[in-house]
């Protein structure tokens, strides 16, 4: 069966085959990649991830935006923010990503995703695709976060209102093997957006 659970598939039954591609990476007019942005709320990660796609797209290269808070509106309408739904909403924006990557487009993700292991998933699929995966943490400090509270959402998590609040009452685990860390102090949006794509062009 393919049960889903706490972001885990099990494997596919006996008479799921794998039908392989007649098309090639390379046979595609341009090759895709996933840039996945990861931090706290209001770190900054959906306003920099905007003005990446922008960029791109002004380029003339095929870029979307996967953001975590739209994608809840339709693909993961059923989720809340357990560990295991946040798992699920990680895992299927990953696969998702996959695919967009996989057609030969940049796919630009910006979730908390705040669990290492679910982030290291999708790395992992990645790699096993033979897909180009970059982990951009948006180091922002959950005090600033906090002082911009553009939804306050923080305040209601202080007040109890919100509970298992990612920063406040539930955890978020710093990526160790990040591509890129942005920090507040390295600049404003536009500028940290610009390191993103350094970042690409440094790797071709
Ligand atoms: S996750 O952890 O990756 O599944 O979260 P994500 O899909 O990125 O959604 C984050 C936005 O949902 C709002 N929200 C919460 N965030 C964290 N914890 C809890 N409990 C929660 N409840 C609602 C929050 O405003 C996030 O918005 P952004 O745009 O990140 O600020």
């Amino acid at each position: 069966n393919n049960t889903v659970a706490a972001g885990m598939i099990s494997e596919p039954s006996a008479s799921i085959v794998w039908h392989p591609a007649a098309v090639r990476r390379s046979d595609r007019a341009s090759q895709g990649m996933t840039l996945w942005l990861t931090g706290l709320s209001a770190s900054g990660k959906s306003t920099i991830a905007t003005e990446v796609e922008r960029r791109l797209v002004a380029a003339g290269r095929p870029a979307y935006l996967l953001d975590g808070d739209n994608l809840r509106h339709g693909l993961n309408a059923d989720l809340g923010f357990s560990a295991g739904d946040r798992a699920e909403n990680v895992r299927r924006v990953g696969e998702v990503a996959q695919l967009f990557a996989d057609a030969g487009v940049v796919a630009i993700v910006s979730l908390i995703s705040p669990y290492r292991a679910d982030r290291d998933l999708v790395r992992a699929r990645h790699t096993a695709g033979g897909l180009p995966f970059f982990e951009v943490f948006v180091d922002t400090p959950v005090e600033v976060c906090e002082a911009r509270d553009p939804k306050g959402m923080y305040a209601r998590a202080r007040a109890g209102e919100i509970k298992g609040f990612t920063g406040v009452d539930a955890p978020y685990e710093v990526p160790s093997e990040a591509a890129l860390v942005l920090r507040p102090e390295d600049g404003d949006p536009a500028a940290l957006a610009a390191k993103v794509l350094e970042l690409l062009d440094g790797e071709g």
